[in-house]
């Protein structure tokens, strides 16, 4: 069961199929996807991988959030992961994605800190993986404040990437 979480301004709800749309708008700024692989160009490939993430038997308390404004719930500010890495191996990963208009102002680390402290802690899982382009400066700097570790650099698809783990 996929909890919810509370932080000072956000509420993370398990994402559902009425986030779709939503997520779409956000994956269809390149400058939001300009360091992730993914449908992009192609709406209804686009639509379909969303939503098979979103019906996807993750593990126990493993998931997609959804970030809303505690004070006005209509307001849709991205997600956070924490899934199997690329939805398949045994490797659990922590991720974030966030409209531009909500970048800039703390969500994405806020967002991300409760999940992490849920896998560490309620989960209890050996280690959480990030893996960040290197040219993607907000993203790396959101995993240091995090505490994340560096653990070196690697290829992520064909991207030279800086690898985390708790
Ligand atoms: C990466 C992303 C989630 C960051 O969201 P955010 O809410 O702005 O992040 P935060 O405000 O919590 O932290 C960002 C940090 O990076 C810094 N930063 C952002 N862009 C920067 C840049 N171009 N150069 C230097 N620092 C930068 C911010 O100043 C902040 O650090 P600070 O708190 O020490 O000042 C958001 O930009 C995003 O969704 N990007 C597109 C999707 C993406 O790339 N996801 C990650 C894939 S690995």
């Amino acid at each position: 069961m996929q909890p919810t979480f509370e932080t000072r301004r956000l509420v993370l709800l398990p994402r559902t199929l009425k986030d779709t749309d939503d997520c779409l708008v956000m994956d269809c700024d390149p400058e939001v996807t300009r360091f992730v692989d993914g449908p992009w160009g192609d709406g209804q490939r686009h639509r379909e991988f969303i939503e098979s993430r979103t019906l996807a038997l993750y593990p126990p308390g493993m998931g997609y959030w959804t970030i809303r404004n505690r004070s006005d719930a209509s307001g849709f500010l991205g997600w956070i992961l924490l899934i199997p890495t690329h939805a398949l191996e045994p490797e659990v990963e922590i991720g974030w994605r966030l409209p531009r208009k909500a970048w800039g102002s703390g969500i994405a680390t806020e967002a991300a800190l409760p999940v992490l402290q849920h896998a560490t802690g309620t989960l209890s899982l050996p280690a959480v993986v990030a893996e960040i382009d290197i040219l993607n400066v907000g993203s790396l700097r959101v995993a240091e404040k995090l505490g994340l570790i560096r653990r070196g650099e690697v290829l992520n698809h064909g991207r030279r990437s800086i690898r985390y783990t708790t």
